[in-house]
């Protein structure tokens, strides 16, 4: 087979979804890359910075690759820190996958993201087609990275597919430097520490997911029937909806102990109230069967479960 090549695989999605694809497609048919070089990696890993497009097509020949999972991006709050860098980043490296892939034959997975929305989209069950004008720096990548991808598609007949992916919950690799990564941060603490200082609103509802369901989402549009497919690029998914004050009422039943601070801080307070509270995942559900397994009890108690083990509580 033709071996697949993830970018940013180092990062908190990539570091999963290779083992992942390891287990299904083999060792020697997944290809992981990243910017910087990691201390110790099971399986074939080249460093590769995806603004550089001939090392981009180098590593493409090299390793035979048939398709990208591109998740290389600097996150919403490292972006809206850094919005050149994120502009450089996000913009350029999503234009030199889709031109490898056109030019070696590939197909290509990007996430999007609930940042690709704004707020003068409806917040309450997001409509799949429907107002994008965000206000971050990271959503202005998004919506114009989904839209490239339907260029590609459409121009050149890329088989370009993703998701809009709401906050990632995960207990591996640590989250980039996001709006959403108070729902991971706060597990930590309370299982290490008992109490959290959240930096979001009590009542700051936004979409989530757990890692588990992320991973099979990708792969699952990825095998998907293409002429099933009407939107290709950036479905709506989500898993779950909820504001701090809901998962920190959840932790308590495991952690009775556990109690929770509010340090409001305003740049991601900003991002996180310009984001869809619940989005509309149905085009996502009819297409290609999308169902995640995982709700806001079940992850939990996961979550709490694998923490509590790691760290000998
Ligand atoms: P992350 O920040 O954890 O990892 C990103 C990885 O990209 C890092 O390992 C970093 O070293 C690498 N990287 C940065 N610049 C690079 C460059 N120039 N070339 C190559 N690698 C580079 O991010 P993540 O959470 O794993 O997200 C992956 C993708 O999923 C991103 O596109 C992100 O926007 C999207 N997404 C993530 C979430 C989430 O909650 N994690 C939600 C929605 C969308
Ligand atoms: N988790 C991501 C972020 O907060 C959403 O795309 O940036």
């Amino acid at each position: 087979m033709k071996k697949i090549l993830i970018t940013g695989a180092l990062g908190q999605i990539g570091s999963e979804l290779m083992v992942a694809l390891q287990k299904r497609h083999g060792f020697d048919n997944v290809v992981a890359t990243d910017i910087r070089k990691p201390p110790q990696v099971d399986g074939i890993f080249e460093v590769l910075d995806c603004t550089c497009s001939h090392r981009l097509h180098e590593t493409v020949i090299k390793h035979d690759i048939g398709t990208i999972y591109h998740l290389a991006a600097l996150l919403s709050a490292v972006a809206e820190a850094r919005p050149q860098d994120a502009w450089r980043v996000n913009m350029d490296g999503t234009l030199h996958v889709l031109e490898a892939a056109r030019i070696h034959g590939c197909s290509v997975f990007t996430p999007s993201s609930i940042g690709a929305f704004g707020p003068t989209t409806p917040a309450d069950n997001t409509p799949q087609d429907t107002i994008q004008r965000p206000t971050s720096m990271y959503g202005v990548t998004k919506v114009a990275g989904e839209l490239l991808c339907d260029y590609y598609a459409r121009r050149y007949g890329v088989d370009t597919r993703g998701l809009r992916y709401p906050g990632i919950i995960s207990n591996v690799t640590p989250p980039g430097g996001g709006t959403t990564d108070y729902a991971v941060d706060i597990y930590y603490s309370a299982v290490q520490q008992g109490k959290y200082t959240c930096f979001l609103r009590k009542d700051t509802f936004l979409d989530m997911m757990y890692m588990p369901d992320a991973i099979e989402a990708a792969i699952n549009l990825m095998e998907a029937d293409a002429s099933k497919l009407k939107h290709r690029n950036a479905f709506n998914v989500s898993a779950m909806s909820f504001a701090p004050e809901h998962i920190a009422t959840e932790i308590k039943k495991h952690l009775p102990g556990f109690t929770m601070d509010y340090q409001i801080d305003p740049v991601r307070q900003g991002i996180a109230d310009s984001w869809p509270n619940h989005m509309d995942d149905s085009a996502a559900r009819e297409e290609w069967g999308w169902s995640p397994k995982y709700d806001l009890v079940s992850m939990t108690a996961d979550m709490i479960s694998v923490l509590k083990n790691r760290f000998g509580k």
